[in-house]
This record gives structure tokens, sequence and C-alpha cells, in this order.
């Protein structure tokens, strides 16, 4: 059993996602993580995110120690993940990772391209989205809580700017996929956001 969870950025995908695996006995894979990794690699080499062949040798020498670096979140560490995202060599190193993830015990899985391209036959996929300003609300929150400095305009603007270059990529872009169901968490909360993706597991499992 696979749960796809796909959106755009501070969408709560990840909290949805973690919470979904521990009602099911899922493990939960964040796909984020290896994109992050893989630019943090590239930065750490002193090279250009865009560069398609050292983003491709950084994904490949990925190593499951890389998942759990502390350094992988902050303006830095968004803009790197989304420039080698845009690289289809890059997914393409990625995928077999998150497929063989997902077909070992079955999974749930959140990120933006995992009920269109890595689990395109999955039989529950939601996709999770907020108004942008609500989202940015939501980061410079998380901001805040980790007493990192940030200026609640420039936290909009990378948002909005990373969900662009993510829904206009041509290879896997940010798109819900056509029998994905669209949860609009605007006026949810995390708990009524949870409530509302168990509906539509259990509609879709019985029980
Ligand atoms: O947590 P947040 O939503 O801000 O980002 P994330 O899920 O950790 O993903 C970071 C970046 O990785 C995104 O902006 C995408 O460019 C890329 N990504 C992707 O292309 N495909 C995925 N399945 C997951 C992430
Ligand atoms: O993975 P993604 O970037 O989509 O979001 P996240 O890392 O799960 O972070 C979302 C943040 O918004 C967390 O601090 C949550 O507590 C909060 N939140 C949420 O997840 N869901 C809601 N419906 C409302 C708030």
């Amino acid at each position: 059993m696979v749960v796809a969870v796909d959106g755009p950025a501070a969408a709560g995908k990840g909290t949805l996602a973690r919470r979904l695996a521990a009602e099911l006995g899922l493990p939960h894979l964040d796909t984020g993580l290896l994109y992050r990794a893989t630019g943090r690699r590239v930065l750490d080499a002193g090279g250009d995110p865009r560069d398609p062949a050292i983003a491709e040798a950084a994904a490949r020498a990925l190593l499951p120690a890389d998942l759990a670096r502390g350094d992988l979140r902050g303006p830095e560490a968004d803009a790197a993940s989304s420039a080698v995202a845009a690289i289809p060599a890059v997914r393409a190193a990625l995928l077999d990772w998150q497929r063989e993830f997902g077909r070992r015990h079955g999974a749930v899985l959140d990120g933006r391209d995992i009920g269109t391209v890595v689990f395109p036959d999955a039989p529950v996929k939601l996709f999770v989205t907020a108004s942008a300003e609500e989202r940015a609300r939501r980061r410079f929150r998380e901001l805040q809580a980790r007493g990192v400095a940030a200026d609640p305009a420039q936290v909009l603007a990378e948002l909005q700017a990373r969900d662009a270059q993510d829904s206009r990529r041509a290879v896997a872009p940010l798109v819900p996929a056509a029998d994905a169901v669209v949860l609009d968490t605007s006026d949810l909360d995390a708990d009524a956001a949870f409530a509302a993706a168990l509906r539509v597991v259990r509609a879709r499992f019985g029980g």
C-alpha cells in the first residue's frame, strides 16, 4: 500500500504524511530530503546547483546519512534543492531509490511528483495545498520556532519563486495527479487536515 502526498512548499505535507504513516503502520519518506541533500552536497563542493553534471554526481553519491544532516533547511538549501530538482538526470538518479522504499513494505511518501511519476498507480493520492500567504505564515512560524531571524515578506517571495520554478519545470512539474484528492488546508489546522486525509484513506480502503 502506497499513499502519495504531494503539494507546494510548506503546505503541511510532511506533518500530514508522518501522522498518516503512524496511523497506518507504514514507513514514511520525505522525498524532499533527497533533493535537499543533493543540493547541499553541491553547495559543499562549491558547485552551482544548476550544473547538471555536478548535481547528477551529487545525487548518485547520496548516502542515507546525508538525509539526517541538520543543515538541509533555510533559504540557501531551499533554493539549491529546487535548482537540482529541475535537472532530469538528478530526478532519474533518485527515482529507483524512492520506488524501492515504497515497494518494500508500502509507505507514505510526500513530495511533488509521487502521485504523477514515482507511484502513478498509488491507490491513495492526496494533493495538499493552502494559499501562498498561509503557507508563508507557517514557514515563518517554523523559522521563528527554530530561532532563525526572517522577514515575512521575503519568506513569501522565496516560497512563491520556488513554487513557480517547481511548477514550470519540464520534468515532473508540481501538478496534482488527475486522480488526486485536493485538500485545501488554508482554513484547517493540522488536526483537521489529518482527519480529512484519514477520511479519504478510509473511503478508499473501507473500514
Ligand atoms: O518542505 P518544502 O515543501 O518546503 O520542500 P521539500 O518538500 O523539502 O522539497 C524541496 C524541493 O525539492 C522542492 O522545492 C522541489 O523542487 C524538490 N522536490 C521535488 O522536485 N520532488 C519531490 N518529490 C520532492 C521535492
Ligand atoms: O512538508 P511541508 O513543507 O509541506 O510542510 P511541513 O513541514 O509539514 O510544515 C507545515 C507547518 O505548518 C508545520 O509547522 C505544521 O504544524 C503547520 N500546519 C500544518 O502542517 N498543517 C495545517 N493544516 C496547518 C499548519
